[in-house]
């Protein structure tokens, strides 16, 4: 199994180029199951999850040509409507093809995704959607088997906010017959930028951004070219390295109006922050300062970065109160900071962090995607050689991430 070493103590420096956003690849590499025509992607990141949902598609059926950094995707002739559990269970954004599926072709398999590691993550509101659109849906074996003749246009009301929920909703909605409203909506910019492509394809949507997105439904989509936005989660995860090492780093083709709250809380630890376009340049000229934060769907603080600011936190000046709303178990960084020595108590979904002045190096181990990100950055200021294992995590949602840390000045290799 491949681990990362990491010498801790180099300050971060230089300038990184930003991914293409995971978040809204995976959705949108599924868009292209709703149209016989060619969807072409560029900023397409090189990673696991992408590679997977490339193969899962496949699988359907889809002819998926990749070049570097983009991909042509034509489902044209899909033959097999399924995602089977060995896909759905590694990649929980396979969810996102049943929506698809089920409005253009009538029917979909996919396998309910089971257990996760940062929490039980049921796909109750995705089905409950669809069965309000007219789809027959019955779970066995495992499986949840949708079909409906045409899906049909449906008011509905989310009860709490999901973005893959709400992605595979307005997907279904675009074919269905007559108008949806999703209310309660998940205003993530992933959510805009999948609605953007839709919109490319010639599907009808109002409001994608707010909380009510209406969408009419249309007889069919054509084929599209879509540059994929940013990722907010790496940007984030590379600004948080470079305050914890004390460095000063620019990001390039990076997007900081989808980074405020992110933002807000690194200038309250004590960062300088200027934006210029596609450029963020972060300096961090003293020992941060601790801060609390609570995450809540966007706009507000992003649960993907809360590990991350947990790294900040455990050597600030100060003690820090984080909250985790989104969630129920994902604190499982924890126990491996405190490996390194970091003081952190944990009540139900409160950590409190007292910073203490150096972590010191140890092995530990990665225990989910945005834990590895986590745990990298506390190898990055612990002193001394921090080893972390089982970095498949990292792999799956971080392009190249040590070549990028490598090039900013880190100590770090693969082994
Ligand atoms: C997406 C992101 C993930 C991010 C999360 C929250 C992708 C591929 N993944 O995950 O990186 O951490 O948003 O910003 O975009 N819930 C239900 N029933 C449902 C659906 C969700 O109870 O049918 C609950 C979940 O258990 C969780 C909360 O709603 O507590 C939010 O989950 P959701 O927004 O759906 O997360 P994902 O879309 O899976």
């Amino acid at each position: 199994m491949q681990k990362l070493a990491i010498q801790g103590g180099a300050r971060l420096n230089g300038e990184v180029r930003i991914s293409g956003a995971k978040n809204a690849a995976l959705p949108i590499m599924c868009a292209s199951l709703l149209s016989a025509d060619d969807v072409r992607l560029s900023n397409l990141p090189d990673m696991h999850d992408v590679a997977t949902m490339a193969k899962l598609l496949q699988q359907m059926g889809v002819s998926v040509a990749l070049s570097p950094q983009a991909a042509t995707f034509n489902a044209g002739h899909v033959d097999k409507l399924e995602a089977p559990y060995d896909m759905v269970k590694t990649m929980r954004a396979a969810i996102l093809v049943l929506g698809p599926l089920l409005t253009r072709f009538g029917e979909a398999r996919v396998s309910l995704p089971g257990g996760c590691a940062i929490g039980s993550r049921p796909v109750d509101l995705h089905i409950k959607g669809l069965q309000a659109m007219g789809a027959e849906i019955h779970i066995e074996h495992g499986y949840i088997h949708a079909t409906a003749k045409r899906l049909r246009g449906a008011r509905i009301l989310f009860d709490l906010v999901s973005v893959t929920g709400t992605e595979n909703l307005m997907m279904a909605a675009v074919l269905a017959d007559g108008v949806t409203t999703l209310e309660n909506a998940a205003r993530e910019p992933e959510v805009v930028d999948l609605a953007n492509c839709l919109i490319a394809m010639g599907a009808k949507i109002d409001g994608a951004g707010s909380d009510t997105i209406t969408i009419r439904g249309v007889d069919s989509l054509h084929g599209a070219h879509h540059r994929v936005m940013p990722d907010r989660i790496e940007s984030g995860t590379f600004l948080v390295a470079a305050a914890a090492t004390g460095g000063r780093i620019t990001l390039s083709e990076a997007r900081a109006d989808i980074l405020d709250s992110v933002l807000d809380k690194l200038r309250e630890a004590g960062a300088r922050i200027d934006v210029s376009g596609s450029h963020i340049t972060l300096e961090m000229l003293r020992r941060p300062a601790a801060v609390n934060l609570r995450t809540a769907p966007y706009p507000a603080f992003p649960t993907d970065m809360q590990a991350q600011f947990m790294a900040l936190n455990t050597i600030a000046e100060g003690s820090a109160m984080v909250v985790e709303t989104i969630f129920e178990n994902r604190f499982m960084h924890v126990q491996e900071l405190r490996r390194l020595g970091a003081q952190i108590d944990v009540e139900g979904n409160t950590a409190i962090i007292k910073g203490c002045a150096q972590l010191e190096g140890a092995t530990i181990m990665a225990t989910d995607l945005r834990a590895s990100a986590c745990l990298v950055i506390a190898g990055l200021v612990a002193q001394g050689e921090t080893i972390v294992d089982r970095i498949y995590h990292l792999d799956r949602g971080y392009e190249h991430i040590e070549a990028k840390l490598s090039a900013l000045g880190a100590q770090i290799r693969r082994i």
